[in-house]
């Protein structure tokens, strides 16, 4: 049963601070089968107009990374036929900087009527900084990125995106033993305006 609404400076405190961490500076392990159930879980844990659950998960570990690493090297030489070696090696090695990467597919349904897909889209969103919120609360790195592979077709079609579905990120999660720097963030008063 979730609980009253009550007062948790500690979890003011972790998301007043909260930052995330490199996908280069990740290393194994990362999370355990329960914990991954739990980030996965806590992802899915999120506002969904009409409970439609518009997005999955794809869950790349171990070996996986190295296979569709390969697909990585020969798309990015594809893009770019005059890339040297080193950089399609650089390349064919991305999803290795982490022991987990979760892809989170944007899976819209029935637009037509209903939920617009702008919402539902938003919705996987949503679901991504979740994964990392769970991530990092673990006391893991976490990072959502798309890079330029959330928009390959080949890459897509390797994973079995369907029609309409598209990539809102991938997170990857490891530990980390370096305390991220802080960065800039916005000026509140200049991107608020208060009506009363
Ligand atoms: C949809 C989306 C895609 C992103 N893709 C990338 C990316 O490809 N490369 C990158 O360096 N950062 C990317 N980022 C930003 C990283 O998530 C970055 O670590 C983050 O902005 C740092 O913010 P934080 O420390 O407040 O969590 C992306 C962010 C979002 C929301």
């Amino acid at each position: 049963m979730p609980s009253l609404p009550q007062n948790r400076p500690e979890i003011i405190d972790f998301l007043a601070d909260r930052r995330s961490s490199p996908a280069r500076l990740m290393r194994a392990p990362g999370p355990n089968a329960e914990q991954l159930e739990t980030i996965l879980t806590i992802g899915a844990r999120v506002p969904d107009h009409r409970k439609l659950a518009p997005w999955r998960f794809i869950v790349i570990q171990g070996e996986a990374r190295t296979g569709l690493g390969r697909v990585l090297g020969e798309e990015f030489g594809r893009e770019n036929p005059d890339t040297p070696q080193d950089r399609i090696e650089f390349e064919t090695e991305r999803l290795l900087r982490a022991p987990l990467v979760i892809v989170v597919i944007s899976s819209p349904v029935n637009c037509q009527r209903g939920t617009p897909k702008w919402e539902q889209e938003l919705s996987a969103g949503a679901v991504c900084f979740n994964l990392c919120l769970a991530a990092q609360a673990y006391g893991f790195g976490a990072q959502w990125l798309t890079e330029w592979y959330a928009y390959n077709a080949a890459f897509c079609n390797k994973l079995g995106l369907k029609k309409d579905e598209k990539i809102a990120g991938f997170i990857y999660i490891g530990r980390v033993d370096e305390k991220p720097g802080s960065r800039t963030r916005p000026n509140i008063p200049e991107i608020t305006e208060h009506l009363s």
